[in-house]
């Protein structure tokens, strides 16, 4: 029987419901009072408790938790089935605006507690740790993202069952509690970016069970304890951004735990030197090794090339010495390599380009010399080079303009010398390139031109001469120009006054000389961004140049020889472009007919530019009204760009890091893949803290939503053949026709998308991988999926290849036609999709067949009297999803199979259509 007090807090509770519960507050009160022996009183008082501390700004509550229905069956509660007992209570992401009510505690079947990013505030109650004496089940308590301040209770570490404690991105403050070391399930605890202070309690060594420790941003001190090395199963230690200190020996305790992944102990003031033993004994596990911004003296140890399976090393802003050990080049999956601003000396390893997987190499500010080696070059994958403030020395016939997927060049302040290679700057992708302080000679070369991307350039303080490259009109989206201090003569082109986002041009101390050009960039130039060239004439009276006299516009006696030199060589890029572009085709070896069909060619020679000034415009500030759509990687929005042409922006969430570190590398190359049947990347915009994709927009939504929320039109059998049969030709392309092995890794329904004239263009491959050999696969745990649709090698092992795609194709076709999700309710236990189908086949195929298709025939009959085209078409989902790789077919081979099943279709149609006219 309840507590009196508790039918009237429930009845309280209850009146202060909006006008539909209120109404029904008697019965709740009956409800309340009137049970006997059970206890799920508790639980309904506790809940309406829980529920009057909210102001519930949605009113999801209000509207949902009524007593029209039992308190199990109220949004975000789970029950015990037998008991009635409330074993969940999770709300995660809904604003529930309010303090978290103490009498949660009554919840004694309480398992699993997820009110994350829920808009609390208040502390954590005492009272959970109550629920221990309730002889409780609590496993996990997830109450990230919140305004919650106070200590964590130390009454916490009496939850002995509890595996997850997630208490991140708030405000708490206080110590750790050293009673947490008590709880011996923990597998996650997450306190990071709160405000804790103290030191990390030697007791967490006692939570032996633990994977993840989080403890990063907050304000902890003292020495990181050597029990950490208990923790054997430990993958993942992040406790940067703290006020941790002491010597960086503590790494020795580490070598205890050989699961170690991620080891993350950055912007810490941590001193002494790496201990070659102690850091060639970690984990050979370690992906992560992050310990920039402390204070760690010596040498880098040549040990670290012990970690084989590391891919980001981060050692920059401390006070290393010596040079970059040689064996580094050995570690083969490295992607990050940032050293900078320490005390390096020495040369870069002349092998460094063994490390083929690398995408950043960041060796600014130290004391690096000698030259930059040829091996560079090798390096494709390389998408940021920061090189500057060192004592580099180079001809300039270097690897370093020939990055084709390099983004951000950064070489200055070193002394490089000679001239910038005439004709072979291709990187395509580069988006800021800062060359400048060095001792560079000769003209601009026209190449230039080719890094139609640029955003930013600076070439000044160096010896550059002649007159700045016509050529240069192409470089339309620069916003900052710097060519100041060099011997540049000539006049100053009139189209920089066109580019509309150049918003800073420095051409200070050059020889430059005839008419300031007008509008632009020149209508709010300063006197200092052009002094120092002593013939200029005429622009804007505030610059008190004196007029421009009639000579001023006739040609120097100099440009005529420049004429020879400059249109020559252009001439020559041209025929190497063209070739370039013929090559390309070559390499494909795909017949001339289907390369018309497939590459646009004016696309290879120019595409668009946009800045991220124009997608904020287009998207209206990415306003939600925008928005078509979230995933892992980000948002996706439409927009109108300033040429009025609709496309959908797909934005990287740049904390998802690894979505980034591959994403230009890779969309550059696709970028030029263009298919039918594949969406379009228009170009892309990025710069060091923003990407973006421009994609065709696509108007008629995914083949998901037509197959399955009837929001979209129905598709017959035909439809749905021609559809598969493009996408299966999409990806033959990718897989076989492109010039570079793409993988999808996603291939799914809500991955087809349809525009004006209904033709489906897979989508998504943005994020797909790019193979370099021909039938090679790749491993790797994180890249995307989904459930249902992923190959089981792929699924359990990360092992993507041109087989695992085919494989969810195959699990499309079946979806196709069977009208059911490989998620679908019915398939559990041990039954699939797939085995589902193959026990119907042949026989029973009706069975399985969408009965949409089979009443909506257009020749009625037509499928379901004979087998002739439902059996080859499930036969081939069959085989494509085939447990075994080898089973399954290849891509060509499926385009070839549905494509004579279409043709059979048609023919049969035809020949029905005819007989229905005769009758
Ligand atoms: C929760 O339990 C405590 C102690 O048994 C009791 O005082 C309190 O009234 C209960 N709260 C609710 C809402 O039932
Ligand atoms: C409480 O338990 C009783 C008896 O088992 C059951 O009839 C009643 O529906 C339960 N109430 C709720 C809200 O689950
Ligand atoms: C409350 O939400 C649950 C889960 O979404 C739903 O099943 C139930 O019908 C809702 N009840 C009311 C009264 O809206
Ligand atoms: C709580 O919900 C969030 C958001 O849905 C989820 O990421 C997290 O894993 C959940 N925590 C637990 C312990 O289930
Ligand atoms: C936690 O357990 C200890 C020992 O059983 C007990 O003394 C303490 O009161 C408990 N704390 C809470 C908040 O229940
Ligand atoms: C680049 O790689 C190729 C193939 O691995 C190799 O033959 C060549 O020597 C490398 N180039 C340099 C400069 O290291
Ligand atoms: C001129 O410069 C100011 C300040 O830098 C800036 O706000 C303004 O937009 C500029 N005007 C033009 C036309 O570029």
């Amino acid at each position: 029987m309840a507590h009196p007090s508790i039918v009237a807090m429930a009845i309280l509770a209850i009146s202060l419901l909006p006008n539909q519960a209120v109404s029904t507050g008697p019965s709740v009160a009956r409800l309340v009072g009137g049970s006997s022996s059970n206890n799920n009183n508790t639980d309904l008082a506790a809940l309406l408790a829980f529920r009057y501390q909210l102001s519930d700004p949605l009113g999801v509550l209000a509207s949902n938790w009524t007593s029209e229905a039992s308190f199990c069956r109220w949004i975000g509660v789970s029950c015990s089935r037998r008991r009635q007992r409330v074993t969940a209570l999770e709300l995660p992401d809904l604003p529930l605006h309010g303090e978290l009510s103490p009498h949660l505690g009554n919840l004694s079947f309480l398992r699993v507690l997820n009110l994350t990013s829920t808009d609390l505030f208040g502390s954590i109650p005492n009272d959970l740790g109550r629920l221990s004496r309730l002889l409780s089940q609590l496993t996990a308590i997830s109450l990230g993202g919140n305004h919650l301040v106070g200590p964590i209770p130390s009454a916490l570490g009496n939850l002995s069952m509890l595996s997850v404690l997630d208490v991140s991105y708030s405000n708490l403050s206080g110590q750790i509690p050293m009673e947490l070391g008590q709880l011996r399930q923990l597998t996650l605890l997450h306190l990071g970016y709160n405000q804790l202070t103290g030191p990390i309690p030697s007791s967490i060594g006692n939570m032996s069970e633990l994977l993840d420790i989080y403890l990063t941003s907050n304000e902890l001190t003292g020495t990181v304890p050597s029990t950490l090395g208990n923790i054997r199963s430990l993958e993942n230690l992040v406790i940067d951004s703290n006020n941790l200190n002491g010597n960086i020996d503590f790494l020795a305790s580490l070598c205890n735990c050989q699961q170690l992944q991620f080891l993350i102990i950055s912007f810490n003031p941590f001193n002494g030197a790496l201990n070659p033993i102690y850091v060639g004994n970690l984990s050979t596990n370690l992906q992560i090794f992050e310990a920039d911004n402390n204070q760690i003296i010596g040498g880098i140890p040549a040990t670290l090339s012990n970690l084989s399976s590391l891919i980001s090393i981060r050692l920059a802003n401390n006070q290393l010495s010596q040079a970059i050990p040689v064996s580094l080049t050995k570690l083969e999956n490295l992607q990050e390599l940032d050293l900078s601003t320490n005390l390096l000396s020495g040369q870069i390893p002349t092998q460094i380009g063994m490390l083929k997987q690398l995408v950043r190499l960041l060796l600014r500010e130290n004391k690096i010399s000698g030259s930059i080696p040829d091996s560079l070059a090798n390096i494709t994958f390389l998408e940021a080079i920061d090189l500057s403030n060192n004592k580099l020395s180079s001809t300039a016939e270097t690897s370093l303009f020939h990055l084709p997927n390099i983004i951000q060049l950064y070489a200055s302040h070193n002394f490089l010398s000679g001239t910038l290679p005439p004709d072979s700057i291709i990187m395509q992708a580069v988006n800021q390139m800062d060359i400048s302080d060095n001792r560079f000679v000769g003209h601009i070369p026209d190449s230039l031109a080719n890094c139609r991307l640029l955003i930013y350039l600076n070439l000044s303080h160096n010896s550059f001469d002649a007159s700045i490259p016509d050529s240069l009109h192409k470089l339309a989206s620069l916003e900052a120009l710097d060519l100041s201090f060099n011997n540049l003569s000539g006049t100053i082109p009139s189209y920089l006054a066109n580019f509309s986002y150049l918003s800073s041009l420095n051409l200070s101390f050059n020889d430059l000389e005839g008419q300031v050009p007008i509008g632009g960039v020149f209508s709010n130039i300063t006197l200092q961004a052009l002094v120092g060239n002593d013939r200029l004439c005429g622009g804007a009276a505030r610059l008190g140049f004196s007029p421009c006299l009639e000579k001023c516009d006739k040609p120097h006696p100099t440009h005529r020889r420049y004429f020879l030199r400059f249109v020559i060589p252009a001439a020559t890029i041209a025929v190497v472009g063209i070739t370039f572009c013929v090559y390309l085709l070559r390499r494909r070896g795909i017949k001339k007919a289907d390369v018309k069909a497939s590459i646009d060619m004016d696309d290879l020679t120019s595409h668009r530019t946009v800045s991220y000034y124009e997608i904020l415009r287009a998207t209206d500030n990415f306003s939600e009204d925008n928005q078509l759509g979230r995933g892992s990687f980000g948002k996706v929005f439409k927009g109108q760009l300033d040429d009025g042409m609709v496309v959908a922006i797909k934005v990287l969430d740049m904390q998802a890091a690894q979505a980034v570190r591959s994403f230009d590398a890779e969309c550059n190359a696709l970028r030029m893949a263009r298919h039918r049947n594949l969406i379009r990347i228009i170009t892309t915009c990025s710069n060091l803290d923003f990407r973006a994709l421009l994609l065709q927009y696509m108007p008629n939504g995914s083949l998901e939503e037509h197959l399955h929320t009837g929001s979209r039109p129905y598709m017959g059998f035909f439809r749905r053949l021609v559809i598969m049969l493009d996408v299966s030709i999409a990806m033959e392309y990718l897989h076989h026709g492109y010039y570079q092995v793409v993988l999808h890794c996603d291939l799914k329904p809500s991955n087809v998308l349809f525009d004006e004239e209904m033709t489906a263009h897979v989508a998504d491959f943005g994020i797909a991988k790019l193979l370099l050999g021909d039938d090679c696969s790749v491993v790797s745990a994180s890249m995307p999926g989904t459930l249902g649709y992923m190959a089981p090698e792929y699924a359990f092992m990360g092992k993507a290849s041109r087989k695992s795609d085919v494989f969810s194709f195959g699990i499309m076709l079946l979806e196709a036609f069977t009208g059911k999700r490989p998620t679908d309710a019915m398939f559990v236990g041990g039954l699939s999709l797939r085995q589902w189908v193959s026990e119907a086949f042949p026989a029973r195929l009706i069975d399985v067949t969408d009965n949409k298709l089979l009443q909506d025939e257009v020749c009625p009959g037509l499928l379901s009297s004979s087998d002739t085209f439902l059996a080859p078409l499930f036969e081939l989902g069959l085989m494509c999803s085939s447990e075994s790789p080898e089973q399954r077919m290849a891509m060509n081979d499926v385009v070839a199979k549905l494509t004579e099943i279409k043709k059979d279709y048609s023919v049969s149609m035809q020949q029905a259509l005819k007989g229905l006219e005769m009758q």
